[in-house]
């Protein structure tokens, strides 16, 4: 099975980088099922009903968020009823949405379980993302119909966090439980994807898609202005140099036996950064 994961959409620029990419992203990767980072597509700050339905027509699958799924309050509201964008998964009990989703891919073939957690580390700390991530891996085993009625064919989790430390932890944790571990939040691509020795793919965070020339998809004169003046500057607002957008993300292959990794190679077009596409 063939799964794209494409880091945090910021801003106008950020959503119309992915829609500018995804379709030929989509040719030439023919992913299976396309799960992106949607929390910060409106305006930098949170995601609304109406954006994650431009994404969901332009060929995703699934959005994932973090610490901002609520910066648009309306969301609060809406979330209940899009079965396929969930928000972290240790959020106190009774807050609306979910953490976790079994999909079908486009073709009906394969059975997805999505899950989003928050780390804590250099975070505002939720409840423990470890058990809680455990008892959805215990319920929805990889490996398809043979593990059960709840088996399912790919596993991905996006663990939004600062630390690499504590999602290295957490892709360990999983590894041979899951086809994928990749972290999301800090808007910058690391260059440790790899296949852990258990089978399971890994990068400590997949890169934003947004406008590079920036600090982390934000415009770079208010948060300089922010950190070297100390004094209110201007309003945090992204980016919106289309020339400088990159979309970064990860295409992951796994085998369909298992569902575990076979590939796994960086996604990079666009814009500024190095650019990087899977042959
Ligand atoms: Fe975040």
């Amino acid at each position: 099975m063939r799964l794209l994961f494409l880091g945090d959409i910021v801003g106008r620029s950020g959503r119309e980088g992915l829609l500018r990419h995804l379709p030929e992203l989509q040719q030439r990767l023919s992913p299976d099922f396309v799960v992106i980072n949607g929390e910060n597509a409106a305006g930098g700050f949170g995601i609304t009903e109406k954006i994650a339905n431009e994404f969901f027509a332009a060929g995703v699958d699934c959005i994932t968020t973090g610490n901002h799924v609520w910066d648009q309050k309306e969301l609060l509201g809406q979330i209940d009823r899009i079965p396929n964008l969930i928000r972290p998964i240790n959020y106190p009990e009774g807050t609306p949405g979910r953490g976790y989703t079994v999909l079908p891919s486009k073709n009906g073939r394969y059975k997805v379980l999505v899950m989003n957690a928050m780390a804590r580390v250099f975070m505002d700390p939720l409840d423990d993302p470890f058990p809680a991530i455990e008892r959805v891996v215990k319920v929805h085993r990889l490996g398809g119909p043979m593990m059960g009625p709840n088996g399912v064919h790919a596993a991905i989790l996006d663990f939004h966090g600062e630390a690499t430390s504590e999602k290295m932890i957490m892709g360990h944790v999983l590894d041979g439980r899951v086809s994928l571990v990749v972290g999301t939040h800090s808007h910058i691509p690391t260059a440790d994807l790899q296949i852990l020795s258990g089978g399971t793919a890994y990068q400590s965070d997949a890169g934003m898609c947004g406008d590079y020339d920036s600090v982390i998809g934000m415009k770079k004169e208010s948060a300089i202005h922010k950190m070297t003046r100390k004094t209110p500057g201007e309003r945090f607002t992204p980016a919106e140099n289309d020339a400088t957008v990159t979309v970064c993300g990860i295409f992951v292959e796994t085998d369909d036996r298992t569902g575990l990794a076979k590939r796994a190679e960086p996604v990079r077009v666009g814009g500024r950064l190095k650019q990087a596409m899977p042959e």
